[in-house]
């Protein structure tokens, strides 16, 4: 498994940076180049380093990380940079095309996890830890005054893609709100239907309100105030806040080690921690959910984004407790239930094989395993990277997997694109990173 693990990665490194996959997605994303990087740490130190690198090579004037960097021109994917229209506007970098969103803030904690792996004994290690931080901080920082207009200490992501569960069943009530009169037809541009089953993607009518959404972003120039007061997705989303809290506390952390004053960090982190727990905590339901900010309710629909906040350590013992009386409820339903799945199948629109909808991911499950530990939860946490290690040794290095048992249908093959960087990239994590997190 680990030479299969080396080999994926090794297949999927371009000119610096590494692809999630060959037959989906042909250039970096960002929150996939950060769970790559930690493996990388372990089967090519010095490329880890290199993939960070790259990724920020894409950072924006503002500050903002794109969730997207086009290194090089490739017609196996829509949108392209010809639909993202980013060129024209100058805070975007005038060397390299990049898509004008974000993704979940993942570097500050992969860089502090970096620190219990080979990379950080490289003697360039140094050097880049202190180029890295200020460029990671200044993310953050365009986080809090760009997207947090009411000053809460909780960001909205702009777009279901930022919140890295793209097609999530939390989003149908947004998406399906959005009016697409005058929206373009997109479903003969997509390429991901013509290279995996379409059963396992989004569905053209979701597709069509994505594009929406970017041609609006476009046409406001990525103006943030203005697609602030114009566009119908403003979503305080419980994973991308719960991972920027997670990573403030890598922040602070490292930024003493480099013996920076952390005062800026440790104010939003407050913030954030308390309003994670008050605002996104549905005492009712005993999970956390994300915020509609147009629509001013919350998206009661239970997805496995709602254990992140154990992953950030925000969550209070009794929190901690309830929540994890909903896992075995609503989402590992029995022992027989492996892995935790991206939507509970209590929900009616889970779909086991469709994407975000249902299916099991490797990096959902090692945050929820890393979550379990950091809450003493020591025997679950156990069970979730032994069934992540045995899934990936039985099926592959696949995108997702079917979560349901095989007696109750479960499939017996993995699904999405094969040879998925980041399933390979956490294999090597589980197995070689005892350290906590
Ligand atoms: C895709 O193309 O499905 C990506 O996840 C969007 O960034």
């Amino acid at each position: 498994m680990h030479a299969l693990a080396s080999s994926t990665l090794e297949n999927n490194w371009r000119d610096g940076y590494t692809i999630p996959s060959a037959r989906l997605y042909p250039f970096q994303w960002n929150w996939d180049s950060g769970f790559i990087a930690l493996g990388l740490a372990w089967s090519h130190p010095p490329r880890a380093l290199e993939e960070v690198r790259s990724m920020f090579r894409g950072q924006w004037g503002n500050g903002l990380l794109p969730h997207i960097n086009f290194h090089q021109p490739n017609p196996n994917y829509f949108p392209g940079p010809d639909v993202w229209r980013t060129a024209a506007v100058p805070a975007a970098p005038q060397d390299l095309a990049t898509s004008g969103i974000t993704q979940p803030p993942v570097f500050a904690f992969v860089l502090e996890r970096l620190l219990t792996t080979p990379a950080a004994e490289l003697p360039a290690w140094a050097d880049f830890l202190a180029e890295l931080y200020p460029k990671i901080l200044a993310f953050h920082r365009y986080l809090y005054t760009c997207r947090d207009p009411h000053g809460e200490g909780l960001v909205y992501i702009q777009h279901n893609w930022e919140s890295g569960t793209d097609n999530s069943p939390a989003w149908d009530a947004v998406l399906d709100a959005i009016d697409v009169t005058h929206a373009r037809e997109v479903a003969h541009l997509r390429r991901d239907i013509r290279n995996v089953d379409a059963a396992h993607r989004p569905t053209n009518e979701n597709y069509r309100r994505y594009i929406a959404l970017v041609d609006l972003f476009a046409r406001l120039g990525y103006d943030d105030a203005a697609i602030a007061r114009e566009s119908p997705f403003l979503v305080q989303d419980v994973l991308f806040n719960s991972l920027l809290a997670r990573s403030n506390q890598s922040l602070i952390t490292l930024g003493r080690r480099l013996g920076l004053d952390t005062a800026e960090v440790e104010a939003w982190q407050a913030k954030t921690v308390a309003a994670i727990n008050h605002k996104l905590w549905d005492e009712e339901a005993g999970h956390y959910f994300s915020y509609d900010l147009r629509a001013g309710r919350l998206l009661r629909v239970r997805t496995s984004s709602g254990f992140a906040p154990l992953f950030a350590g925000v969550c209070l013992p009794a929190q901690a407790d309830r929540l994890l009386g909903g896992l075995t409820t609503h989402f590992m339903r029995s022992d027989a239930w492996s892995l935790c799945a991206s939507t509970a199948a209590t929900v009616p629109a889970f779909d086991p094989v469709k994407y975000w909808r249902g299916p099991a991911w490797i990096n959902m499950n090692w945050l929820l395993h890393h979550g379990l530990a950091r809450y003493g939860r020591t025997e679950l946490a156990a069970r979730i990277k032994a069934n992540s290690l045995h899934f990936m040794a039985a099926h592959g290095y696949f995108e997702y997997f079917d979560p349901r048992p095989p007696a109750e249908g479960g499939a017996a093959h993995g699904l999405g694109a094969d040879a998925f960087s980041w399933s390979a990239a956490l294999y090597l994590d589980f197995t070689l990173n005892p350290a906590p997190l």
